[in-house]
C-alpha cells in the first residue's frame, strides 16, 4: 500500500505518520509538506529511520511537482492534513489561508483525479460548522448541522470540503473528509492553548485567556483522532462524512487551571486579555456515526491524556525551546501586544 500523507511534519500529521508505522509496517509512506513554521522536520526524526517512508519538502499547491509525485509513487491513499491551521493567524492574513487550504486541496484532488486513488481523505475541522450556544447542553454538531463559518481559517476548511464532495459528485473520485474537535497531545505548536500555556507556565509567564475563558472547547487526545482516520480510510463509506470527537468540553478556563494545578503553578499567572474577534463560543461533536458504523471509541480520558501531554512536553523541551526562543517569540509579542 502506497500512502500520500501531507502536513506530515506538522502535529496531527506526525502523529499520523507514527500511528500509521506502528500498525502497518509494511506499508509505504510518503509526506509532503512545505515546513512552514508550523512543520517540523526535526519531529520526523524517527520516521525518517524507516526504509519505507520517504519526505518530500514542497508545497501541495504547487501543481507541478504535485503531479510529478503522484507520477512517480502511484499513491492507493491520499490524506491531506496539510493547511494554514491557526484561526488567530488567519483573522491577521486570510490570504495564505485560502492559497493552502482551499488551492492547494484543489491541486492534490486534481492529482488524485488525474492518476487515480483508491481513497482521498480530507482531514476537515468541526469549526466548519460555526458555534453552539453555552446555554443549549443538548445541541451538538451533527454531519447534517449546516457549514457557518466564522473565521476566514474556517471558511478556508469549509470551502475545502465543498470541493472534495465536488469531485466526488462530478468526477466520481473516491474521497471521504472527517471533521474532528479539538485535538491535544504531542507535539503540538505552542502557539494553540493547551502548550502554549503549558509551555508559559514554565517559565512562569503570563497565561493570556481571550475574554471571560468560559468558551467551551470538546477535546480529544490525538492518537484517537488517529485511529478515526484510519478506520475511515480502511472502513468508511465513499462520499461520506464522519464527525469524530470524545464528548469531553471544557471551558478554556478549566483546562488552564487543570494545567496549572498539574504543574504545581499559581493561578495568579492567568492573565485575562482582549477576545478573539468572532470567537467561536461553544464546538461539541455527536460522534455517532462513526461510532454506529466503524466502531470508534475515544480511548484517552482527558485527565488521563492531559497529564500525558505535560509529561512529554517536560520531557521534550528541546523540541518546544528551539521553537519558543526563535522567531516564534516576535510572533507572539505581534499576536498578543494589542490584546
Ligand atoms: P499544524 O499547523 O500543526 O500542521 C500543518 C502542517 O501542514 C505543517 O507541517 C505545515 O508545514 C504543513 N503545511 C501548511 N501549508 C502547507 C502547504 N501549502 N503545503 C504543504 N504543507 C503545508 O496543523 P494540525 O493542527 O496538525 O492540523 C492538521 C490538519 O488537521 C489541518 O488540516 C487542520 O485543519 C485539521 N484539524 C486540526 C485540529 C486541531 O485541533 N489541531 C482539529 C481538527 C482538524
Ligand atoms: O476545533 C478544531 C480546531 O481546533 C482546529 O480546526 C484548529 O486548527 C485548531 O487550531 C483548534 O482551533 P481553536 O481556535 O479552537 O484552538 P486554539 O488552541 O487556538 O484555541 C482554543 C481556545 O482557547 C479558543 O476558545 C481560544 C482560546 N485561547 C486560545 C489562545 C491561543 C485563549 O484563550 N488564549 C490563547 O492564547
Amino acid at each position: 500500500m502506497k500512502v500520500l500523507i501531507t502536513g506530515g511534519a506538522g502535529f496531527i500529521g506526525s502523529n499520523f505518520i507514527y500511528y500509521m508505522q506502528e500498525k502497518y509496517p509494511d506499508y509505504y509512506i510518503v509526506c509532503l509538506d512545505a515546513l512552514t513554521y508550523a512543520g517540523n522536520f526535526e519531529t520526523l526524526e524517527h520516521a525518517m529511520k524507516k526504509s519505507n517512508f520517504r519526505f518530500v519538502k514542497g508545497n501541495i499547491a504547487d501543481r507541478e511537482s504535485v503531479f510529478k509525485l503522484f507520477e512517480e509513487e502511484g499513491f492507493n491513499i491520499v490524506i491531506n492534513f496539510a493547511a494554514e491551521s491557526h484561526v488567530d493567524r488567519s483573522i491577521k492574513d486570510p490570504e495564505i489561508f485560502l492559497k493552502a487550504n482551499v488551492l492547494g486541496t484543489q491541486v492534490l484532488l486534481d492529482a488524485a483525479k488525474e492518476y487515480g486513488v483508491d481513497r482521498f481523505h480530507q482531514v476537515s475541522t468541526d469549526e466548519v460548522y460555526g458555534e453552539l450556544p453555552i446555554d443549549r447542553p443538548d445541541l451538538f454538531f451533527t454531519e447534517d448541522t449546516p457549514l457557518q463559518c466564522s473565521s476566514p481559517y474556517s471558511a478556508s476548511k469549509a470551502s475545502a470540503d465543498l470541493l472534495t464532495f465536488s469531485y466526488y459528485k462530478t468526477y466520481k473520485l473516491p474521497i471521504s473528509i472527517s471533521r474532528c474537535s479539538n485535538n491535544y497531545g504531542p507535539y503540538h505548536f505552542p502557539e494553540k492553548l493547551i502548550p502554549l500555556m503549558i509551555t508559559r507556565a514554565l517559565y512562569e509567564q503570563p497565561l493570556p485567556v481571550y475574554g471571560d475563558g468560559n468558551n467551551v472547547r470538546d477535546w480529544l487526545y490525538v492518537e484517537d483522532h488517529c485511529r478515526a482516520i484510519d478506520l475511515i480510510i480502511h472502513k468508511g463509506r465513499v462520499g461520506e462524512v464522519y464527525n469524530v470527537g470524545g464528548h469531553n468540553e471544557k471551558t478554556n478556563l478549566e483546562v488552564v487551571k487543570l494545567i496549572l494545578k498539574e504543574l504545581n503553578k499559581p493561578e495568579s499567572l492567568i492573565n485575562f486579555v482582549a477576545d478573539r474577534p468572532g470567537h467561536d463560543l461553544r464546538y461539541a461533536i455527536d460522534p455517532s456515526k462513526i461510532q454506529l458504523e466503524l466502531g470508534w471509541q475515544p480511548e484517552t480520558l482527558f485527565s488521563e491524556g492531559i497529564s500525558k501531554t505535560i509529561r512529554w512536553y517536560l520531557d521534550n523541551s528541546k523540541w518546544w525551546k528551539s521553537i519558543v526562543n526563535g522567531e516564534y517569540r516576535q510572533y507572539y509579542e505581534r499576536m498578543y501586544k494589542e490584546k
